[in-house]
């Protein structure tokens, strides 16, 4: 069993993530844009509430908002808002969960995994590009790095791709391809891994590490791309957006395919489900975590602000957490189709030209479609 093709089936079982950071050479943007002051208040004090999440949230509300605290001490707090365990190490296990949420012992083993380890959010670093950022690299998984992640120059912007993974475990029956992957990471030097479980809860954390690599080895981003590896991303079409995009827009850039008025399935067959005991309420607006485009602005500051808000299950909700904190709303964008094309447009190359995103592609399909963009002659209306 060797084979490229193999390397980038791996690659999909341990939800590998991807993104591309475009940057541009000469940034001589020092103007800061005048602070704009919210007319009206723009946060909610949280209801309170004993749905796990809810409850975590309020307690961080509690110690990082002044203003929640103003006319109070810590001790005039209701005992339940008592964060007793703000001096314990968060990466050791918390089995108070296991008290604390009535129907814990009957909730899926998944949720387990994860209110255990709720608190923790940092992870050793196993494979780092420290230097990924300061040259940028013009020869670089293979599908993709093939077609429409192709790194490189393109007009005076720098493309970076990297793929972001944690530990694919035998305990959740992965094979140990661990030297294979260290072959490829040394060929294409594009792999960064932390040592955490890859698994869909543990996304999340995926998306906290990958914000603070951001901060420490890129955080000269001008515009950032993160998305599934399943998606074909038409790298020229994000590019021309963002080119004739002014600069009043570019810093709270947030893009994607935006779910609005949604809230957490209570089906348990559901991938997504969630109980009562962990969260209550709506979701706030999330762009689909197939695939979003933001500003490294918005990156600082949602690396901040994470900082502030209770890690939650579904990584694409999260960031819409994280956002909704930052007072942002992200942009609904007609080219994200995360939930595909109609059938019958689906192998007309100009069906793809004005998009930016389509969900599922074979790795096969990713070749064809970048082939069919690429060519000079491709002539659409
Ligand atoms: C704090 O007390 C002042 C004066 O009584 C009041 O105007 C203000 O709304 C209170 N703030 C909060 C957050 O409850
Ligand atoms: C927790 O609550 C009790 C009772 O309200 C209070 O006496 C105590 O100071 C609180 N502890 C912290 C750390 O806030
Ligand atoms: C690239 O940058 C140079 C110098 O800043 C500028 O003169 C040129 O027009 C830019 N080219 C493109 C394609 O944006
Ligand atoms: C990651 O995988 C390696 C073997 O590939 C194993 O030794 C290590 O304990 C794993 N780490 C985690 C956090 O599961
Ligand atoms: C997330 O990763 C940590 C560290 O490897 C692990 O202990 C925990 O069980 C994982 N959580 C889930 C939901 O898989
Ligand atoms: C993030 O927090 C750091 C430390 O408090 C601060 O220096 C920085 O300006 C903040 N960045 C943004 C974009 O808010």
């Amino acid at each position: 069993m060797t084979g490229p093709l193999k390397v980038v089936v791996t690659v999909m079982m341990v939800n590998l993530f991807i993104f591309i950071i475009i940057s541009r050479h000469h940034n001589q943007d020092k103007n800061r844009s005048k602070i704009v002051i919210p007319a009206k208040p723009f946060w909610n004090k949280l209801v309170p509430h004993t749905a796990y999440w809810n409850w975590q949230q309020q307690i961080l509300d509690i110690h990082n908002n002044p203003i929640i605290l103003a006319n109070s001490t810590l001790s005039d707090l209701p005992e339940w808002l008592n964060d007793t365990n703000s001096g314990s190490d968060p990466c050791q296990p918390d089995l108070r969960v296991t008290t604390k949420i009535k129907d814990y012992n009957s909730l899926p083993q998944r949720f387990k995994d994860f209110l255990i380890y709720m608190r923790c959010r940092s992870y050793t670093l196993k494979v780092d590009q420290p230097d990924m950022c300061k040259e940028p690299p013009f020869d670089r998984r293979q599908a993709i790095r093939e077609s429409w992640g192709r790194a490189g120059f393109l007009g005076n912007h720098s493309i970076i791709t990297i793929f972001l993974l944690g530990n694919a475990t035998a305990e959740d029956h992965h094979p140990d391809l661990s030297a294979m992957l260290h072959y490829e990471s040394q060929q294409h030097k594009d792999i960064i891994q932390w040592d955490y479980r890859d698994s869909f809860f543990n996304l999340t954390v995926k998306e906290v590490l990958f914000l603070e690599w951001i901060q420490t080895r890129c955080p000269g981003a001008r515009f950032i791309f993160k998305g599934d590896d399943d998606v074909f991303v038409n790298t020229h079409r994000i590019l021309n957006f963002l080119k004739a995009l002014p600069e009043s827009k570019a810093k709270d850039l947030f893009i994607g395919d935006v779910i609005t008025n949604a809230g957490p399935h209570r089906d348990k067959k559901v991938k997504y489900f969630i109980p009562e005991s962990m969260y209550i309420g709506t979701y706030p607006p999330y762009a689909g975590g197939g695939g979003y485009l933001y500003s490294g602005d918005i990156a600082a500051r949602l690396h901040n602000v994470s900082q502030h808000v209770a890690l939650y299950p579904i990584d694409d909700v999260y960031t819409g957490m994280c956002l909704r904190k930052l007072g942002l709303t992200p942009e609904k964008h007609k080219g994200f189709r995360t939930f595909n094309i109609e059938e019958k447009y689906r192998s007309n190359p100009c069906a793809y030209n004005s998009l930016m995103l389509v969900h599922p592609r074979t790795p096969q399909e990713m070749i064809q479609i970048w082939a069919w963009l690429s060519n000079p002659k491709l002539t659409c209306q």
